[in-house]
This record gives structure tokens, sequence and C-alpha cells, in this order.
């Protein structure tokens, strides 16, 4: 039997391409950068199965170009690149990567806080410049992290696993969240819920932790940094259209926030100039980033191909509904 036509849109870790190669007819695009769209189109047109990354939109257009796909799979957990309606009307099963990143994006979120709090952009770019003059008082002073109030906002798996980290801390953690979670997981965690708008004027450091979808596009808006406690910081490592970017520059600008520590944009992988900033720390789309975790992520991402073509529910669906019409 033939076997299945996949299009790879990267490069795959080792233990992930074996795995796909073994079972499909698998076909890689080597483009160090960036494939080109029209060549992504191009060679899905005998493709049944696609593995790509958040870069690459899986809409109606890509979706017109492959008429025989039947799954869309994301190495990412986060898909709003996928036109989810749209791939259940074409029958295309669309799957992501939940799970396998959760405390290695916990620890960046924490890499990104430690950083901007104590001034590390700031403090290696004046070590690694030949004019440090060596210690002195007050010489790139930040602030403490330990004892203060960590705000989370989006209390699912990544959120929770930022908020374990901060007992180290001796932090006070509040969350908000469209629902307020079950006592069990807040108590596993130390943290307790708050309303946006308390959360917004008790925290020191917020970390973003939604996934964007049309109610959270735009969440952090003006009126929710002037409603920041005086002083405090935002990290987000979530998606970078939470938040309003010409908004946090005005912030950042009228110093009513101390700082930013960010590692997705609304434009990726275009940056506001405003950004660019000593008091923000800029990250280009790092927080999944080990071998470890990203070597998983190509694994489950291969894992609910093969599950497809194997005749089985592929174990990551993001829309179950196209399997159960079948
Ligand atoms: C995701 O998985 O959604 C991240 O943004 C990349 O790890």
């Amino acid at each position: 039997m033939a076997k299945p036509k996949i299009l790879v849109t990267h490069s795959l870790f080792e233990e992930a391409r074996k795995l796909l190669d073994a079972a499909c007819d698998a076909e890689y695009i080597a483009d160090p950068e960036r494939p080109a769209r029209a060549d992504v189109l191009r060679r899905l047109k005998d493709k049944e199965g696609l593995v790509c990354l958040l870069t690459e939109k899986v809409n109606e257009e890509l979706l017109r170009a492959a008429p025989k796909l039947r799954i869309a799979a994301n190495v990412a957990v986060g898909y709003d690149n996928i036109d989810v309606p749209a791939c259940t009307k074409q029958g295309v099963v669309a799957t992501n990567t939940p799970g396998v990143l959760d405390e290695t994006t916990a620890d960046f979120a924490w890499t990104l806080l430690m950083a901007v709090a104590r001034r590390i952009g700031e403090g290696e770019l004046l070590a690694r410049s030949g004019n440090w003059k060596g210690w002195n008082l007050d010489q790139l002073c930040g602030t403490d992290v330990w004892g203060k109030t960590l705000g989370i906002v989006g209390f699912g798996r990544i959120g929770r696993a930022v908020a374990r980290r901060a007992l180290g801390f001796q932090m006070s953690v509040i969350y908000t969240d469209a629902v307020r979670a079950p006592e069990d997981k807040e108590k596993a965690v130390s943290a307790e819920f708050r309303d946006m708008n308390t959360l917004l004027a008790e925290s020191d450091f917020i970390s973003l932790h939604v996934p964007l979808l049309a109610e959270t596009r735009g969440l952090f808006d003006g009126p929710k940094f002037y409603r920041m406690k005086p002083g405090a910081y935002l990290i987000n490592t979530s998606r970078g259209p939470v938040v309003d970017e010409a908004a946090l520059v005005a912030a950042l600008e009228n110093k009513k926030i101390a700082g930013a520590a960010l590692d997705v944009y609304e434009n990726e992988p275009f940056i506001h100039p405003g950004l660019k900033r000593p008091n923000v720390v800029l990250a280009p789309h790092l927080a999944s980033a080990s071998i470890e975790t990203r070597t998983k992520m190509a694994v489950m991402a291969v894992t609910n191909v093969l599950g497809l073509f194997k005749g089985q529910r592929p174990p990551n669906m993001i829309n179950p509904e196209v399997l159960k019409k079948a």
C-alpha cells in the first residue's frame, strides 16, 4: 500500500523525522528561514498530511490548495494560526501539542521576569562593553522579586506552572481567569482568585498565559495599563496580539509601568521600535525552546499524523467532530 504523502514545512528533530519516515512518504522543506507561501501551497497539492509551525496560516487559501489533505498537525500548543472551522468544514483534522511545553514555558516566563526585574540585559551589555568601571553602590539597581505579588492572567497549565515557581520566592500569587479554578488547583500553588481590576491594582509582576481568542485580542490595552500598580512589570509569553503594543509603548513612555519582558509580538517578527528600550527585555519567541521540549513537540505532532493514518484517533485533536462525522 502506498505510504501517505506528508508535507513538513521545516526541518524536524531526528527522533520525530525517523518516526515519520518509517510510516510516511514525507517531503521536508529545508529552507533555513521560512518557506515561501507559494511553495508550501504548490507542494500541498498531492499531500494528505501537513506538519507545520505556528507561522503557517492553515486557512481557506491553504485548504483550497490541498484537496487531499486529511490532517494539519501544528507543532505548537497555540493554534491561532489554524482556521479550525474551515478545517472542520473540509474534513481536515487539526492537532496541536498540549502539555509537553508547560514547564519549559513557565521556566522562560521566570527567566524574563528575573531578567527585567534585575536588569540583566543592561548589565550584560555593560559587562561586554569594555566600559565597566567596577562595582558601584547604585549601579543598575533593579527591584526585588522575592516577597512581591505575582499576578497570573490565565490559570491554565502554564499559568499554574508559573505560579508554582513563585512559592520559592516567597511571593503572594493571585490570578484571574474567565472562570475561577477549583479549590484544589488554587491550593496546590497557593494562589488566590481576583477579578481583573483587583489583580491589576495589586500585582508587582503580571504574567500573561491566555490563548489568543477573539476575547483576548488586545486584552491588555490602555485602560488596563492605567489600572496597573505604578512601578509594576508586564511579562508576556502567551501571544503578542493579547497586548496592544502601542498602548504598552505609551505606558512605558509615560512611566506608568516600570518595564516589560516580552517573548511574543503583535506582528512577529516585527518588533515595535518603541519597545526597544532599556527597561524592556525582548526575546524572539523562545519560551518552549529547549531541545528536550521542542523534540517532544515534534514527536507529538508526528504521532498525531501517524495515529490518523493507522486508522486511530490522533491523541491531540482540536476538532474531534471531524472524525465523529465520518
Ligand atoms: C506554542 O506552542 O504555542 C508556542 O508559542 C511555541 O512553543
